[in-house]
């Protein structure tokens, strides 16, 4: 990017403070950070001074539970089972994150939750996967989202284990895009004289940067009609599976949402609704005291469900869905940052804050729910297929996980 587009951008986001540090600089420096700017989204800064976002009108919308899922079981197997068969499915992994709060210092994927061997969490990815492709006899196309922190030493690590077995010619990678960092006072934070700190885009960016990958073309050069998106770090993740698949062809939803019955009301998942009549998701911090006691029809908790981030995702709706229709999430977080200090040679100190201490800028997959138009809430088993790796113990953590993956016989 050159000096000009640069003042240009800066000036739209009410960002002079930072342009004029950045006029300030040597031409090494500058040129660097120009350079960087090549693979900044700065667009995401329009989150900054955007009204607070308005939820429209919640109300239930209806599940399929496990009782119908059960009795149709055979059914919406062999109608997913013949899409997987035809190539018609492919799989997402969102492994772009940053894992903070796990605290390792490599990709989340790269974990070992093993106890006496190792048992890594891609690891448990392939495997889940493998057993639809065992079942099914096709290999479902996997695609990897990374990020520039991590693309590297994911590639690396694959290499290494062979894909734990499945076929790499399957097996294709895509960065996601990167944004800026903007500290409290609204200004772009800088983590080295001639470096913006940036974070990547939010799991929600997994479209626009699988466009940008060519995944898009593949897609549709090999008939693939449907992607199931799902995070990394949940280790009991059912992938491509045929009666989740079948049952959302079935339903002619452009999405279907795992869901699980949520183990208590304020659960740290989003909850399944309706707003103003079309699917959607409502965080969990959004959910108010009404929300949360309000019952439905037959007198059970109205939203009782949340979405465990695995979604079918009909690609014919997605390629309507415009990038700068997704809402930019703003979410405080920990972010390094470079400080003046007379202490240090440089005139510079880097600070690693023990507090959130500045905002990312994120689109979130969730979201896709309500801009997709249709959807069908399939519910699951929380036994079977939620184990969320997060923390490093307690809730959603190596521990628990470890615990569910005993529980139902797998050796660790
Ligand atoms: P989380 O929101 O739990 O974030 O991501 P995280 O990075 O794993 O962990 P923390 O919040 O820093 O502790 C849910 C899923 O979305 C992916 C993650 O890799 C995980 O699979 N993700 C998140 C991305 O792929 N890209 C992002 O920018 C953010």
């Amino acid at each position: 990017m050159n000096i000009d587009e640069f003042e240009g951008i800066m000036k739209k986001y009410g960002q002079e403070a930072v342009l004029d540090k950045v006029r300030e600089m040597n031409e090494k420096d500058r040129s660097r950070i120009l350079k960087q700017c090549d693979f900044l989204d700065f667009s995401f800064l329009k989150a900054l001074s955007a009204k607070e976002n308005v939820r429209g009108k919640i109300e239930p919308i209806r599940t399929m539970k496990l009782s119908e899922i059960s009795e149709k079981k055979e059914y919406f197997e062999k109608l997913g089972t013949e899409a997987i068969k035809s190539g018609k499915v492919a799989a997402l992994v969102l492994a772009g994150g940053m894992g903070t709060r796990l605290g390792s210092d490599h990709a989340k994927g790269m974990y070992d939750i093993g106890m006496t061997k190792p048992v890594y969490i891609f690891q448990r990815m392939f495997e889940n996967l493998l057993d639809v492709v065992n079942k099914t006899g096709a290999w479902v196309p996997l695609f990897i989202m990374t990020s520039l922190f991590n693309d590297r030493e994911i590639k690396e690590f694959l290499v290494e284990h062979r894909c734990f077995g499945y076929d790499p010619r399957y097996v294709k990678f895509f960065v996601q895009d990167m944004s800026p960092c903007v500290g409290i006072d609204g200004n772009i934070l800088f983590c080295k004289p001639d470096e913006f700190a940036m974070s990547p885009n939010g799991n929600g960016g997994f479209y626009s940067s699988m466009m940008s990958a060519g995944l898009d073309k593949y897609c549709k050069e090999n008939g693939v009609e449907y992607i199931n998106v799902f995070a990394v770090d949940n280790v009991l993740q059912r992938i491509a599976d045929p009666v989740f698949v079948g049952a959302t062809i079935d339903s002619g939803c452009a999405t279907g949402a795992k869901v699980v019955r949520k183990a208590d009301p304020g659960e740290k998942v989003g909850s399944i609704c309706l707003e103003d009549g079309a699917p959607s998701v409502v965080e969990y911090y959004e959910m108010t005291d009404e929300l949360l006691q309000a019952k439905d029809k037959d007198g059970e908790p109205a939203y009782e469900y949340g979405v465990i981030l695995n979604y079918l995702f009909r690609l014919k709706e997605m390629d309507g869905i415009v990038r700068t229709e997704m809402p930019v999430h703003v979410v405080k977080k920990k972010v390094p940052f470079l400080q003046k200090s007379d202490a240090s040679s440089t005139g510079y100190v880097t600070v690693n804050p023990e507090e959130p201490n500045a905002y990312k800028l994120e689109t979130l997959t969730l979201d896709f729910v309500r801009l997709m138009g249709s959807c069908l809430p399939f519910e699951v088993v929380r036994e079977y297929e939620f184990a969320p790796i997060k923390n490093a113990m307690g809730i959603d953590s190596v521990q628990s996980a470890r615990k569910m993956l005993l529980n139902i016989g797998y050796e660790l």
